[in-house]
Order: C-alpha cells, then structure tokens, then sequence
C-alpha cells in the first residue's frame, strides 16, 4: 500500500475510486466527466448513481490519455457529514466491492482539503479491512485470491506533504492489519482455539511485533492464587492460560503505565448454568476482547508508543463437567474477595476481576478492559455500539473520544453506586450476577471492585464483537472491534491527568 500525490490522469491503476458527494455536480472533478465519455452526467441524470453512501458505479475511461483503466465512484453522502469515520467504511467498501470483481490494482482518492492524514490513515484502515476472510475453511471453493494492490491518491494541490501523508497510511496498514489479525483469531471455533492455541498464537503475533510475552500454566495461574480463573477453568479438560504482554519503550516514563485486560474465553457454553443451544456456535467469539488486546499490543510496538503498556489476557474455556464450578460454590479471587457464583454462565466478570487485578500488580496506573461480557449490553445498545464504563469521568473520556476518531462507536452507561446492592451475597463478599434489572451494568460494578481505584474504563463488546448482517463496508462475521482504539489510546498519554480515586 502507498500514496502518491495527484494528478488523477496519472495514476497508474485498474480502478481509480473517487468518492462522490450527493450534492456533487457532474463536474466536481475537473476533467473527470470528459474523460469517462460524460458518463458521470449521465448516470446521475438517469440516477442510475444517486451518491449515497456506498452506491459503487463503475465506467471505463473514454479518454485514454488517462492512465486508470477505469473509474468508479463510490457514494460518499453529503459534504458536511464527511470525515475520517465516513472516509473509513466509504474505503472498505470500496476494496470489498473491488475485490469481488477481482479487480488487481485499486487507487483510493482523496477529497476536501481538511485533515488529509487522517483521512489517508482512516482510508488506509478502510481498505485493509476490506482484505479480511471469513470462510477459511472451505474446501468446495476456490480460496480468494490476493488481495488488491492499493494506492492512496492524495489531491495535486493538497495542503499537506506526502511524506506526512504517506506515514499516515502505513499507520493506518498496521492498524487495520491488527485488527484483521484479532478477526482471524475470534473466527476460530472453539476446537481450534484452545486457550493453549491462543496462547501460542497470541504469542506469535505479538513477539514479532517488538512485545514481550510470556504465558503462565494452570500451575503459576494457581499459585498466583487466581481462584476465579481457576474455577471458571475447571469444568474443562483444556487447561487455563493467562498472557502476559509488555510494551517497554526506552526511555519511557516509570508512570503512567496503561494496563489492557481482555476476556479470552475460547467458548462459553454457560457451565453448570448452561445456555440454550440456540446460538450458541456463536460463543467462540467469547474471546473477541482478549484477541484486540492482543492484536493491540502488536501495534502499539510496531507503531512505537511512548508510553509503557502492559496486556493481560485470562484464557479458558467455560464447559459444564463434574469438576465444574456449581451455582452456590464460593471462589476465592487474587485480589482477596470471595465471590459467591450465582450463575457459572457470568463466568467473564469472573476470570476478569483476576486480570484486573494481575494487571495492576504489573504496575498498571490506568486500566482498560474488554469483554464480550453480557447480553443485556446488546439490548440496551444493539449491534453497532460498544456499552463503555468507567470511572473517574475524564479517563472515560478520553477513551471515548479515541474511540470516536478509531472508528470503535461506544456509548456511555452509567456506573451509580446504587447498583452496587444488587450484588450483596449472604455469605461472601459478593455475588456474580445482580439479576435482570441493569444487567450491563451490574456486571461492570463487579469488575470496578477489582480495579482497585485505579481510573478504570470497559468496553462492553458483547454487541459488537461480531456482525450478524453483512454491511457494504463489514461482511458477517468477526469485526475487529476495540483494537484501534486500544492502540491508539497508548498514544493519548499526554492527555492522562486522572488519578482515579482517592
Ligand atoms: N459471553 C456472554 C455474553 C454474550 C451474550 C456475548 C451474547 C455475546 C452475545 C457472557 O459470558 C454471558 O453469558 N453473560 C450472561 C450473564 C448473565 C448470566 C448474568 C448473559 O449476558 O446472559
Ligand atoms: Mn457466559
Ligand atoms: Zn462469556
């Protein structure tokens, strides 16, 4: 992938991608229309092409003084709406509907003059993703072929320089090949990926990358006294594995240190409390938060963060069994509070509140975690927003605002302490779920108890960590969700002045 500056003519490619405005007249683009015979007149004319978000038109050059062999254009709705978000989903869209014309070399062109880098890295990002597949294992269809090669065309008379611009794009490659990279692994089914193979895995992608890993056993996992992943763990024959990632920049700053924990649990059938089968092939996903912090760490060394990071990911599977934990077992956590297991199948908050606590014993000053941790998340916020949580306010802040320029939507819940009662148990310090009545939510005030209160944010990804309806710019499947923002986060570091609370 690079990026050359205009002219458009100049571009040596199969599909020059223009980005087209609904308020766009024929001739936005100087020369563009004569040099496709005026078919851009005529297709708007006959509103064959009506520029709305992601309508794809596809014409050869009359002009063959143009270098592209042919153009499309691809809707980009209105003016004012346009931005690096819109810019992001127009550009894979754009390489999807490429690649299922097998189409071998794509030019991506760049429009308006504000923010052209972040435009070129969110386009970067866009087409990357475009390159994920989801059907790996079959077998009757010829595999997909390679994916374009793509070029970002940044306008002859831009404001900015192409060296800048040209970075811009090799951030947003890296970060939309992490992400793809986390959609390949929460795309594994559960026989694949044992917690042991995502640990190897894991530490594959990420050693490679500059990251020091290291992956601790059921024995160091116990001796650590992690009694809550212990006991998730043991209804299955597969072994638990916690990873341990570390981003050590030198020269970085002792403080602050950002601690990511992700659930990896490889599939959740609901233990003891088992879920209904229904669905449930669905739960190989349950790992999607710990496979994004993962794949963010990976980034976060490649593009070389200034600050020190530390990743925890708790990988088990959660099986019913007759070792397995009971409804009423009592679980003694590393933190030192014991929880009373009302249902197995809130087993995420579960194997999290030992992250969390592993992370900070890491040294950890600001906490973020991710987890496909409930369904009520999905009802309250459905499938395109993440349920975000947190305290204190501005460290939830500032992870909403690198959500919104990742691409990651997230919205805010709320976190009272009136929720807190739901979780009272008669017997322990306290109970692992709060019944129906704000089930997001009780579910983040058991994991803020193991934050230690340090400033602490969560991601809800229960909604988002998979597409059930193919999108023109996502195709079902797994979407990488969380690991931009979580990269990108390691960047932002000037911005902590939370201390959490006192
Ligand atoms: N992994 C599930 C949450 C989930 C549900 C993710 C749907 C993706 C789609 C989680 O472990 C779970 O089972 N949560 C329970 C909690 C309940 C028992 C308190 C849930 O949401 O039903
Ligand atoms: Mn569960
Ligand atoms: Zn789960």
């Amino acid at each position: 992938m690079h990026c050359v500056r205009g002219p458009q003519a100049a571009v040596d490619t199969d599909l020059l991608v223009v980005p087209w405005f609904e308020e766009d007249a024929p001739g936005a683009i100087p020369g563009l229309d004569q040099a496709s015979g005026g078919e851009i007149t005529r297709a708007l004319a006959s509103k064959e092409f009506a520029a709305k978000p992601y309508d794809f038109f596809i014409t050869p050059f009359a002009d063959r003084s143009w270098r592209p062999r042919r153009l499309a254009l691809i809707g980009a709705g209105r003016f004012a709406e346009y931005d690096s978000a819109v810019v992001r989903k127009i550009a894979a869209a754009s390489g999807l509907a490429a690649r299922e014309r097998h189409i071998d070399r794509v030019a991506f062109v760049l429009r308006g003059r504000a923010d052209v880098a972040g435009h070129a890295q969110a386009a970067a990002e866009g087409l990357t993703l475009s390159e994920f597949n989801v059907g790996i294992y079959k077998t009757d269809e010829p595999a997909p072929g390679a994916p374009p090669a793509w070029t970002i065309v940044m306008a002859e008379d831009s404001p900015d320089a192409l060296p800048r611009v040209s970075q811009a794009v090799a951030r947003g490659r890296v970060l939309g090949e992490c992400s793809n990279l986390a959609r390949e692994l929460a795309n594994e089914p559960g026989n694949a990926l044992t917690p042991r193979e995502f640990a190897r895995r894991a530490t594959e992608m990420t050693a490679e990358g500059g990251v020091k890993v290291e992956i601790l056993d059921e024995t160091r996992i116990a001796e650590l006294g992690m009694g809550l992943l212990m006991g998730v763990a043991r209804g299955s024959s597969e072994p638990p594995r916690l990873m341990v990632f570390r981003h050590d920049p030198p020269g970085a700053p002792a403080s602050p240190v950002l601690g990511l924990v992700g659930k990896g649990v490889t599939f959740d059938t609901g233990g003891i409390s088992i879920k209904a089968a229904v669905g449930m092939e669905r739960m190989k996903d349950d790992m999607a938060g710990g496979a994004a912090v993962a794949a963010a760490m990976r980034a976060i060394s490649l593009l070389g963060a200034p600050v020190r990071v530390v990743g925890v990911v708790p990988a088990t599977e959660n099986m019913p069994g007759g070792r397995a934990i009971k409804p009423g077992d009592i679980l003694k956590s590393a933190a030192g509070k014991t929880v009373e297991v009302i249902d197995t199948d809130a087993e995420g908050r579960l194997i999290l509140g030992d992250g969390l606590w592993y992370a900070r014993e890491l040294g950890a000053t600001h906490l973020v975690d991710v987890a496909t941790l409930t369904g009520a998340c999905v009802v309250a916020l459905g499938k395109t927003t993440s349920g975000l949580f947190g305290t204190p306010p501005d460290w939830v802040d500032q992870v909403r605002r690198v959500a919104d320029r990742a691409g990651d939507r997230v919205w805010p819940m709320p976190i009272f302490d009136d929720y807190r009662e739901q979780l009272k148990s008669e017997i322990a310090d306290l109970t692992n779920t709060g019944g129906r009545p704000g089930g997001s939510i009780t579910a983040e005030i058991f994991l803020k108890e193991f934050a230690g209160g340090l400033p602490w944010a969560h991601l809800d990804i229960a909604g988002t960590a998979w597409a059930e309806e193919a999108k023109p710019f996502l195709p079902k499947g797994p979407s990488g969700v969380a690991v931009r923002t979580l990269a990108e986060l390691a960047f932002t570091s000037q911005q902590w002045n939370s201390k959490g609370e006192s």
